[in-house]
């Protein structure tokens, strides 16, 4: 067997998964839907080796401690344990998207990996299988096995936790406009955020009735192509996810003022007759959601405000890919 590549891209949530049920098997608390994004994604090479005492991890060049690996190497042992596969691995990933500044570097990394080590170790697992091993290194990646709006459906256990995609091909004009605020690290990862916000902010039993009913909205929004309704439902959706930090205990929050900022230029673009919609994720990014025909006037005040560099244009993205 030989080395293997594969690229996944990222995806942007516009209805949120925030909170584990199962720590171990990563199983959420609610389901959540997203959009794969074609201008960030990650590729990944495995090969499974015999001159190797360890799993060797390369991230964008550099070796990964075995501390920063660790969620790696537990996808790779459940690769070995489902394919009998005994060496260790060597896997070299690059991502071209700002890893960890809420652009969810973690899902397009998952993914690749799962379907790159999946594939080097022998398995040839449905896309469907695929998600359900991607979800046990990032619950996000758990949908950027699949392009275009994909529903992660919470499931019950390891085998109904999984992605299906809700609509692959997207022929619908619409952007999402990348906000480059930070690219630094998050000071409160995702795990640890959501985690806090599940045990200690009030408002969570709320946020799965918040789940249930957009969800339940916004499907037939994008079947309809309701531009204003899936765009009312994803920034309302992400206001509230955030709400469950800022009641968290100790409160926290991913925002700064630049996000705070955006999201005023935001509306005050949708007061002046360009409609676009904001989200967030566990970073300070702002992504904005638009419509192709009004991406003009949305980049040109974006840039106006922060600087062309930090704009990056992205549109519906594909699945997982094999190079
Ligand atoms: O699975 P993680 O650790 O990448 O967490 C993702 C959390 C959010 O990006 C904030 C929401 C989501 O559904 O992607």
């Amino acid at each position: 067997m030989t080395a293997v590549t594969a690229r996944a891209h990222t995806n942007i949530a516009l209805v949120k998964y925030w909170g584990k049920a199962d720590t171990k098997l990563m199983l959420p608390q609610t389901s959540s839907l997203s959009l794969t994004l074609d201008q960030f994604y990650t590729d990944t090479t495995v090969d499974f080796v015999s001159d190797l005492t360890a799993d060797e991890v390369v991230l964008n060049g550099q070796v990964l401690t075995p501390t920063a690996s660790q969620k790696v190497r537990h996808v790779l042992d459940l690769v070995r344990q489902q394919s009998g596969e005994t060496r260790f691995a060597r896997v070299n990933s690059t991502n071209h998207v700002p890893t960890a500044a809420g652009l969810a570097s973690s899902a397009s990394a998952f993914a690749a990996l799962a379907g790159a080590a999946s594939r080097a170790a022998g398995l040839t697992l449905s896309r469907t299988d695929l998600s359900r091993l991607a979800r046990r290194g990032s619950g996000s990646a758990t949908r950027s096995v699949f392009g275009g709006f994909v529903e992660w459906q919470a499931g019950t256990d390891d085998a109904t936790s999984l992605a299906v995609p809700f609509q692959e091909q997207v022929d619908w004009p619409i952007a999402m406009v990348a906000l480059v605020l930070d690219p630094r690290h998050k000071k409160v990862s995702s795990t640890q955020g959501m985690q806090s916000s599940v045990t200690t902010s009030p408002y969570y039993p709320a946020w799965k009735t918040v789940v249930a009913d957009d969800l339940a909205a916004i499907k037939p929004a994008i079947l309809a192509q309701d531009f204003t309704t899936t765009g009312e439902i994803l920034e309302a959706n992400a206001m509230r996810m955030h709400a469950l930090t800022l009641s968290a205990n100790p409160p926290f929050s991913y925002f700064n003022g630049e996000s705070l900022a955006t999201m005023q230029t935001v509306r005050d673009l949708r007061a002046s007759g360009v409609p676009c919609y904001y989200t967030l994720d566990a970073g300070p990014n702002v992504k904005v959601f638009c419509q192709e025909a009004d991406l003009p006037a949305v980049t040109t005040r974006l840039a106006a405000q922060f600087g062309a560099d930090q704009v990056i244009v992205a549109h519906p993205g594909p699945g997982i890919a094999f190079l």
